[in-house]
């Protein structure tokens, strides 16, 4: 891999974001570039960005900038691997690399005012993004769902570029109507 190839990939990112406060402008102004990565990223990543791990799906870090303003993840997803119900905190931009990714989404029918219970989801769409594909989300409200690999389907490879570092994101327990922060580290899943 050429690191400076990936870091010309993030200080262009960064050049799009700079300046631009709207997580939506954020997102699209970046959607086009993460397709462009996908296309390049056999020759971008090296042989750890594809770590898998045998009970989780796992998080791989690629690269995270110096003032935390933006971090790239690789996910890789074995068949039947998930995701909690989950949100961000952040934009993000998502590109799948090998496989297919499934998300199923949710909806918030309850008022966010800050509190960890008395939160209604319901379930809502589900959306296929085959290799290739692009997909992006805003926070406020924060897109919440599931991703992840069926157990009938072979291993998944995302790219996941995020408008912070990711180190916390909430899980929510449907039927209990609560929501929980979960910190971790860079390299964790
Ligand atoms: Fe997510």
């Amino acid at each position: 891999m050429s690191l400076p190839s990936l870091q010309g990939f993030v200080a262009h990112a960064q050049s799009l974001t700079h300046g631009r406060s709207d997580p939506a402008d954020c997102v699209l102004a970046l959607a086009p570039l993460m397709l462009e990565l996908i296309e390049r990223a056999g020759a971008l990543l090296e042989p750890q960005h594809y770590r898998s791990e045998p009970d989780h799906y796992a998080r791989n870090l690629v690269y995270d900038a110096p003032d935390a303003s933006l971090s790239l993840y690789t996910l890789v997803w074995l068949p039947g691997q998930w995701t909690p119900v989950h949100d961000h905190g952040s934009w993000g931009v998502v590109g799948v690399l090998e496989g297919v990714l499934e998300e199923r989404n949710y909806v918030r029918l309850s008022p966010d005012r800050g509190a960890d219970e008395g939160i209604e989801l319901a379930r809502s769409g589900v959306i296929l993004l085959n290799r290739g594909a692009v997909t992006s989300f805003v926070p406020n409200p924060d897109h919440i769902h599931v991703t992840g690999v069926p157990a009938e389907r072979p291993r998944a490879v995302s790219l996941h570029l995020y408008g912070r570092m990711m180190n916390s994101f909430n899980t929510y327990d449907i039927a209990a109507g609560t929501r929980q922060r979960v910190l971790l580290q860079h390299n964790e899943s």
